[in-house]
């Protein structure tokens, strides 16, 4: 009996498992009702007297060894199973990427444009004085653009506002450096409009400004020209319509070839095969006196347009509210780009 619990033992001692189900089986073929062990308690009975410490000490330590190895090996297919819930190998799960904004995505666009013909890039604050805003660009005193209706005010006398245009910055530059300026402006603009698909209370615009000796307005129709080809196409088209600022003379309003029919005439240009996108001029003397550039030596172009227009027709987006409602569903059909 000795020997056939001694190889219980060296059999108890060898066994390994991970595998819980298993060290079931074990268990049970060892401990269980009718397992090994009560069938040697069973035995233990007919054991000679003499021979009883021994075997009984015997058949105790087989029962410490089975329970102890049980105990062991569920701890560590327990832990094991843990470890296994995590696939190392596993391929990565693609993670979401976001997209660009279209109005980000324009902006960098112009940027890069004019970037290459060596415009620098400047700005100034969304938070501007009045004179910044209108004054210096030779606003009249009673300029409807001053009124209530278009401009959001901070504070009154001295009126501080939110700007209507990235022109402020126009005045900015100038009183900080000397000519050659060669500058374009983007930056978020503040009207008081009420929002609909065609106008909105915040919008986007990119200034431009080149001061130097002998510009004329042949540089600026040559520099838009260059912009809306670059921006557009090289099959653009591009056209000047005789227009006011109080900032520029004399003052322009250009349109390039429809972008969906090329000039043809369709729902969008509304037959006439062209689409306004910027206002332009060459700046007016008054305004380079009050940011102190000698009017009698340089003169300058300035133009100034809106980013969610060359959007709209880059993009083909009907609707300025989709911009800021930042439904991901709009988003994300901007992924591609970059
Ligand atoms: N500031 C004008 C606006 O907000 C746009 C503009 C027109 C800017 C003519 C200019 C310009 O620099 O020369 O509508």
């Amino acid at each position: 009996m000795i020997d056939k619990i001694n190889q219980y033992l060296e059999q108890i001692k060898s066994f390994e498992s991970t595998d819980q189900e298993e060290i079931e089986q074990f268990r049970i073929k060892y401990l269980g009702r009718k397992g090994l062990l009560n069938k040697l308690f069973a035995e233990f009975k007919d054991v000679p007297k003499e021979d009883k410490p021994e075997v009984g000490k015997k058949i105790n330590e087989l029962k410490h060894e089975a329970r102890n190895k049980i105990e062991k090996l569920s701890k560590q297919s327990k832990s094991a199973g843990k470890e296994n819930k995590i696939d190392l190998t596993a391929p990565a799960r693609p993670y979401e990427a976001g997209s660009r904004h279209p109005i980000s995505l324009t902006r960098k666009e112009i940027i890069e444009i004019f970037n290459r013909v060596g415009f620098t890039i400047s700005e100034g604050p969304e938070m501007e004085d009045d004179w910044h805003v209108f004054t210096a660009l030779n606003f009249p005193e009673e300029h409807p653009a001053r009124d209530m209706q278009d401009t959001f005010f901070i504070q009154r006398s001295p009126d501080v506002v939110l700007r209507t245009h990235t022109s402020s910055v126009q005045v900015r530059v100038m009183k900080d450096s000397q000519p050659p300026i060669r500058t374009i402006s983007p930056g978020r603009v503040f009207r008081n409009e009420a929002i609909s698909a065609r106008a909105h209370c915040i919008f986007h615009q990119v200034e431009g400004l080149y001061i130097d000796e002998n510009i004329s307005f042949s540089d600026l129709k040559q520099i838009l020209m260059y912009f809306a080809k670059e921006m557009f196409g090289e099959d653009t088209k591009i056209r000047f319509r005789p227009s006011y600022f109080p900032f520029t003379e004399p003052s322009a309003e250009m349109d390039i070839s429809c972008t969906l029919c090329g000039g043809k005439g369709c729902n969008v240009c509304k037959y006439t095969g062209f689409l306004e996108i910027l206002g332009c001029g060459m700046v007016d003397p008054n305004v380079l006196k009050n940011s102190d550039i000698d009017s009698s030596k340089y003169s300058g172009y300035a133009f100034g347009m809106g980013i969610e227009r060359i959007a709209q027709l880059k993009y083909n987006v009907n609707d300025l509210r989709l911009y800021f409602e930042n439904d991901v569903r709009f988003l994300d059909q901007f992924k591609a780009k970059f």
